[in-house]
């Protein structure tokens, strides 16, 4: 203990012994344990802390916890930690706190005292208005400890609830989480998954066979991919654990710590912010689909806009982005897929993004192309009145800047819901190619001129002529712009320097929600 000047004997042994401690602490499972993680190309739990949080800056909090079981030949087996490295640090210079569990250690599982590590630093994070990030890499309950290790994810689900818009929750899935214990990431705002080595299931391949006959591995049945495309539970699938962690660190940039704090602003100076570019996205043709993300990045700073669940319901685009420095979320109908129309999944996907950024007091900014809700069993038996219905609400609840860009369709019920003036949008713009009506013209001049139609010499003729006259009565943004449902119809170039104003206009915007204990949002 030379480097610290220690000479006396008594004193000695009690600095080395603490030293053996630190040192074994860092050992996790052991060697061959570590080992065999690496081998099945994962880091350890200190490895991803490390790439994590900024230099030198990790606490770590508990490192000599152990368990307290007696039971299945534990009262001979203990790792000092017991499995899961908590404390906090800091992410570009920003205060987190961060779980890490240890799968070398009991394969990761969770104790009543890996619970109570976990607790500590979620009030701490609660307590102190900053961010938490579980990296969870874990077996599940500890099936030596029965029911105390239940009641441990209990008191972590509880606590996930009560901190749900207060603090950015994050969750990443870098190896086992099955059971009860994929309730906790469910709670929380984003999860992150890695392609290949981590799944997410409620009951695994085998119970799955057994109840349903159904043969299916692991990957397919709760892998990154199936958990991004087809259930949408994970909003990022990651190719590696490096790409993972660099998202957190990415998507955290554009969040507050805390509801009661405002996302750090990039450095923004005023330039020429026309965007010619933007006059030539809408196809002449408007049954042609074009890339909403063309117009989204057109308008954003450039190279802000990072998408949020990407590959699940396609049809609506949603993600961060920054206008003038400031972090805004983005949701877009997305013509390139289905057309844009509403659906369960959008509709689920739309409503949790804008209620996320609703809790933080992220801007929300929406581009509009929508024919409408999606019809057919499937969509109504499924519950699209109920689903988007959330939508609606999510939207309507918001009490943060909203922006609207009407970039071509905005018909029926979808004209509402997409953040119309109506329920609460401050500011509604659309472009000379907007259309916003009941519904499409073919279809409403089918209904409406059906008898004048059918009685007609040339029932083909009459319909083309009363197509035209729909169109252009109501295939415009006039109509609402006479009635100040739009505040202003722009030219595509015109934008960027529009919304940048608009949300420096709104900036101190106050709208507060009647009192109440919380909403009833459809679910
Ligand atoms: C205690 C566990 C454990 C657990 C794994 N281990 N899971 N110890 N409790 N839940 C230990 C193993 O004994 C082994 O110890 C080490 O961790 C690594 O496990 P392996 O099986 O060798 O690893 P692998 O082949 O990669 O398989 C990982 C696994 C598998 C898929 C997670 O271990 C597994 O199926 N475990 C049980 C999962 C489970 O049923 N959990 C309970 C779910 S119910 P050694 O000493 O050999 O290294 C649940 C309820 C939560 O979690 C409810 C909340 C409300």
């Amino acid at each position: 203990m030379a480097k610290r000047n220690i000479t006396d004997p008594v004193l000695l042994e009690k600095f080395n012994e603490l030293e053996r401690k630190n040192l074994e602490a860092l050992q996790g499972g052991g060697e061959k344990r570590i080992e065999q993680q690496h081998a099945k190309g994962k880091l350890t739990a200190r490895e991803r802390i490390h790439l994590l949080v900024d230099e030198g800056s990790f606490e770590e909090l508990g490192k000599f916890v152990m368990h307290r079981s007696k039971d299945f030949g534990l009262d001979k087996e203990y790792y000092l930690g017991d499995g899961v490295i908590t404390g906090y640090g800091t992410i570009n210079g920003r205060l987190v706190y961060v779980f890490s569990q240890d799968f070398t250690v009991f394969g990761g599982s969770l104790s009543e005292t890996h619970a109570e590590k976990i607790v500590k630093i979620m009030d701490l994070a609660m307590k102190n208005g900053a961010p938490i990030i579980g990296l969870n890499d874990s077996g599940g309950a500890r099936i030596q400890e029965g029911v105390v290790s239940l009641g441990g994810y209990a008191d972590i689900f509880y606590r996930n609830t009560l901190a749900s818009g207060v603090i950015p929750q994050i969750s990443a899935i870098m190896g086992p989480c099955a059971g009860g214990a994929v309730y906790s990431p469910a709670i929380t705002d984003f999860i992150f998954m890695v392609e290949n080595t981590s799944f997410m299931f409620v009951t695994g391949p085998n119970v799955v066979k057994t109840v349903t006959h159904e043969n299916v591995t692991a990957e397919e049945l709760g892998g990154a991919i199936a958990h991004s495309s087809k259930s949408g539970v994970t909003h990022f699938a990651c190719a590696n654990e490096a790409e993972c962690i660099a998202q957190i660190k990415t998507i955290l940039s554009y969040m507050p710590q805390n509801c009661e704090d405002e996302a750090p602003r990039m450095p923004y100076t005023p330039a020429d912010e026309r965007r010619p570019a933007l006059n030539s996205v809408i196809p002449a043709n408007p049954n042609q689909p074009y890339d909403m993300r063309e117009v989204i990045n057109g308008v954003v700073d450039e190279g802000s806009f990072f998408e949020v669940h990407k590959n699940f319901a396609e049809n609506i685009v949603v993600g961060f982005a920054r206008i003038a420095g400031r972090s805004i979320g983005v949701v877009g109908n997305q013509p390139a897929s289905l057309a844009g129309v509403l659906d369960i999944h959008s509709s689920i996907k739309g409503a949790r993004f804008v209620r996320f950024c609703d809790c933080f007091n992220i801007p929300l900014l929406v581009f509009e192309d929508v024919p409408g809700f999606l019809p057919g069993t499937d969509q109504e038996w499924n519950a699209i009145i109920t689903n988007g219905a959330k939508l609606l609400f999510a939207f309507s609840e918001a009490t943060v800047p909203r922006v609207t860009v009407i970039t071509r369709k905005a018909y029926g019920g979808a004209y509402d819901v997409m953040n119309s003036k109506h329920i609460g949008a401050d500011m509604n713009y659309a472009w000379p190619t907007a259309e916003i009506a009941v519904m499409g013209a073919k279809g409403a001049a089918e209904i409406i001129f059906k008898k004048e139609i059918s009685e007609s010499a040339d029932p083909q003729a009459k319909l083309n002529e009363k197509v035209d006259e729909y169109t252009r009565k109501f295939a415009n943004p006039y109509r609402a712009a006479h009635r100040g449902y739009i505040d202003e119809v722009i030219y595509p170039d015109q934008t960027r320097e529009k919304l940048i104003r608009a949300f420096q206009m709104l900036e101190n915007k106050v709208a507060k929600l009647p009192k109440k204990k919380h909403g009833n949002i459809p679910l």
